[in-house]
């Protein structure tokens, strides 16, 4: 594992992120606040015996903590299709990438910046780099990476992938549009808020968090792939975490799906939601 130089700004960021002043961060950790500003300042390092708790109240990996990127270890479960020759979501894009690109429409052109939230082949990143964002395109399977860049280079266009865990990933940038389609079941229950947070501070004022998660229903029978690291929403979840927000658009379906080569259907919350000066 390679320290760098860059601990004291990530411990400031994280700190930032979470909300805490130095003084209620150093209440947490039981340390003097001047603590925390030498380490903020590079002056000092932690202590090796504060690392655990220093990563927990930060919401990090202690290998994050200390270098900047997470072992990924959790293998995507789509992995194994993502190695097949066929495009497992197809070279498509979604619906809700289209409504996206329809509010931005006037906008577009002046270089906005997008994240793909577990872009999975590139379906849609590919579709928003056609339509001129600047796309960042965020993926955990290492085959689902490599697809994204053949697909991206045959349709001669340029993606931005940042191979990486949502979960606890540092954002360092204010975005234009934030969008995810079927994958924020993959957050934790207790790192929603904070995620949903982190999303909502790193847009720009009028810029658009668009996402769609998959809701339960007692009437819809959980699909045959659904995994132990998956969590349904509940309707109205979407709306709530945007409430300070305009909504644009929220709407529950019933799709139908074929992953699996299962036929099955879902039930699906979208929203399209965009930031207002407050
Ligand atoms: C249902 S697929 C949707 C893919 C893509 N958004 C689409 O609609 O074509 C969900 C994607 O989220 C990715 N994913 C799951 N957990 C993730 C995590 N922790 N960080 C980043 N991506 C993740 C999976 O690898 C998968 O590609």
């Amino acid at each position: 594992m390679t320290i760098d130089n860059k601990i004291g700004q990530r411990i400031t960021l994280l700190r930032k992120e979470k909300g805490y002043t130095q003084e209620q961060m150093s209440v947490l950790l039981n340390v003097t606040p001047q603590a925390i500003s030498k380490w903020e300042n590079n002056n000092a390092l932690p202590d090796t015996a504060l690392l655990p708790l220093l990563a927990k109240v930060l919401d990090v990996s202690i290998d994050k903590l200390l270098t900047g990127n997470s072992t990924i270890e959790t293998p995507s479960p789509y992995d194994s299709e993502y190695t097949k020759e066929e495009y497992y979501w197809g070279l498509k894009h979604s619906e809700l990438a289209e409504r996206v690109v329809e509010i931005m429409q006037d906008e577009v052109q002046q270089d906005k910046l997008l994240l793909d939230i577990g872009s999975g082949e590139g379906r849609d990143s590919v579709y928003f780099s056609k339509c001129g964002f600047n796309v960042d395109s965020l993926e955990i399977s290492v085959p689902g990476v490599e697809k994204i860049k053949q697909y991206s280079q045959s349709a001669g266009c340029s993606v931005n992938i940042i191979h990486a865990n949502m979960i606890g990933y540092e954002l360092t940038t204010l975005y234009d549009v934030i969008y995810s389609i079927g994958s924020l079941q993959f957050l934790p229950l207790d790192q929603r808020q904070n995620h949903f947070e982190k999303y909502k501070r790193h847009t720009c004022i009028g810029g658009l968090n668009a996402h769609l998660v998959f809701v339960e229903k007692p009437f819809i029978k959980v699909a045959p792939d659904w995994e132990k690291n998956e969590f349904f929403y509940m309707s109205g979840d979407l709306a709530r975490y945007y409430h300070d927000w305009e909504i644009l658009q929220c709407e529950e379906q019933i799709i139908d799906c074929n992953s699996a080569n299962i036929f099955h259907q879902h039930a699906v919350n979208y929203i399209i939601a965009r930031k207002i000066n407050s």
